[in-house]
């Protein structure tokens, strides 16, 4: 398994690419399954999650193209997906056990074939992670759902049915789900309460581009016009607002000025805010935004995890790592899931000064310094705190299971040494 190293103390300037968002990209692969005809999607991110998704489409029998996309400063790939026929309607319990996204193929298939079996994916390192709204939500539609032998059996055989759903949880999941499965649906479907992460508009601005009659973008509730047949299209993901924000608080937590090349301050507002409140300089531009911590006189701030636009989970243990050096005292309250505060117990072990009170709140404390260690994490976002932590910390930190970071952060070392940190990846043989 392979190990990051990073030596601490290099205050970072200069520009980071943000790549396609992974999160964005997860719901626009399985979008193509809705449709015979080819499907382009550029921008797309590197990602050890999108080759996972990839080889489950490769399992269901879709054709996939990939290609590199070489722009000014920047490679990303572009993939054509292709699925005339179907070679099998089952996401198998290896592919999903390796990347929860996979559960993003029951609305497509369900709708276009009629029938489904996924894998349940069961809980992870950040919590339950339960598919209920998911499930129901297809009940209502019409659908005859069965759990069997750990595996989410799913019939529809004369077609999914519009319904009107009321989401008891703005879930991000169930709301691409259900809207995949919606645009093959006969008559309309209301949604309810739907989550409006600017990744769920970008799903629904590829679904409209393949023919979907779509109601609601950007607000709570959808109204989807079932359609008898989608088309082909071609998209664009959208720029990475999570690998933004951590890349920001890179800037913050060294004291630099990093301009995140092609992030959009709009997908950010919450954190944005919670930096200019520590003084530090947020300009946003037309193609990107600039953060400049070099005189800013950072004092701690609370940070409340909530629904977009509120502020976002994924950055919650970044800007965790964030406030153990900074000065006074912060609260970190996480709402969405019940178990996210994993980067906790190493940030201690590297010297910050931390109490979790039961499952949801964290009272930082700032230290003038933390010293390096080895360290771990469970989940992506955990790991790349460990990641902050280790750029400011005395001495040289390695971080295991790099493997999560390869999930959700392209090219990670690249971007970081391009912009000063001492930093580099150990090859090692599992
Ligand atoms: C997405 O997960 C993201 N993953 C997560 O990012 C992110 O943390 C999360 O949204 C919240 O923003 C992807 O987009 C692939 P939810 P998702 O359904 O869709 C409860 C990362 O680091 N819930 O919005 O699985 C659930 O338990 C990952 O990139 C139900 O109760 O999240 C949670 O408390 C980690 N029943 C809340 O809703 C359900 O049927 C929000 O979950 C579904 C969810």
């Amino acid at each position: 398994m392979d190990k990051i190293k990073i030596r601490g103390g290099n205050q970072l300037s200069g520009k980071i690419y943000i790549s396609g968002a992974k999160n964005a990209a997860l719901p626009l692969i399985a979008a193509t399954l809705l449709t015979k005809d080819l499907v382009k999607l550029s921008n797309m991110p590197i990602l050890s999650d999108i080759k996972s998704l990839n080889n489950l489409m490769l399992e269901l029998g879709t054709i996939i193209e990939e290609n590199e996309e070489i722009r000014a400063h920047h490679t990303s790939k572009t993939y054509t997906y292709q699925t005339a026929e179907f070679k099998s309607l089952i996401a198998p319990y290896d592919f999903v056990r390796k990347m929860r996204a996979s559960y993003y193929v029951l609305g497509p298939l369900l709708s276009r074939m009629g029938h489904v079996e996924l894998s349940l994916p069961g809980g992870c390192a950040i919590g339950a992670r339960p598919m209920d709204i998911h499930l129901n939500s297809l009940e209502q539609m019409g659908a005859n759902i069965e759990i069997k032998n750990g595996y989410v059996v799913a019939d529809a055989p004369n077609g999914l049915n519009g319904a009107h759903i009321i989401f008891p949880k703005a879930s991000v999941g169930a709301t691409c789900n259900i809207l995949l499965a919606a645009t093959l649906a006969k008559g309309e479907t209301v949604i309810e309460n739907v989550a409006q992460e600017p990744e769920i508009a970008d799903l629904i601005d590829l679904l409209l581009k393949m023919g979907a009659q779509i109601e609601g973008k950007n607000t709570s509730i959808l109204k989807i016009k079932g359609v008898q047949e989608l088309h082909g299209a071609e998209h664009n993901v959208l720029p990475d607002r999570i690998e933004a924000g951590s890349y920001a608080i890179a800037a913050a937590i060294t004291k630099g000025r990093i301009e995140l090349e092609g992030a959009v301050a709009d997908h950010l507002k919450a954190p944005l805010n919670i930096l200019r409140a520590m003084d530090i300089k947020v300009t946003e531009k037309e193609n990107g935004i600039i953060i400049d911590a070099r005189n800013a006189d950072m004092q701690g701030q609370d940070i409340m995890t909530d629904y977009y636009p509120g502020f976002p989970t994924d950055l919650q243990a970044q800007f965790m790592a964030l406030m153990t050096v900074v000065p006074g005292a912060s609260m970190v309250t996480e709402n969405i899931w019940e178990n996210r505060f994993m980067h906790v117990p190493e940030l201690i072990r590297m010297g910050a000064n931390i109490n979790v009170h039961g499952h949801a709140s964290a009272i930082v404390r700032g230290v003038k310094k933390l010293s390096a260690a080895p360290v771990m994490a469970t989940d992506l976002r955990a790991s790349f705190a460990l990641v902050l932590a280790g750029l400011i910390a005395d001495g040289e930190t390695v971080v295991n299971r790099v493997y999560h970071l390869d999930r959700g952060y392209e090219k990670l070392e690249e971007k970081l040494r391009a912009v000063g940190a001492d930093i580099e990846r150990i090859k090692e043989e599992d």
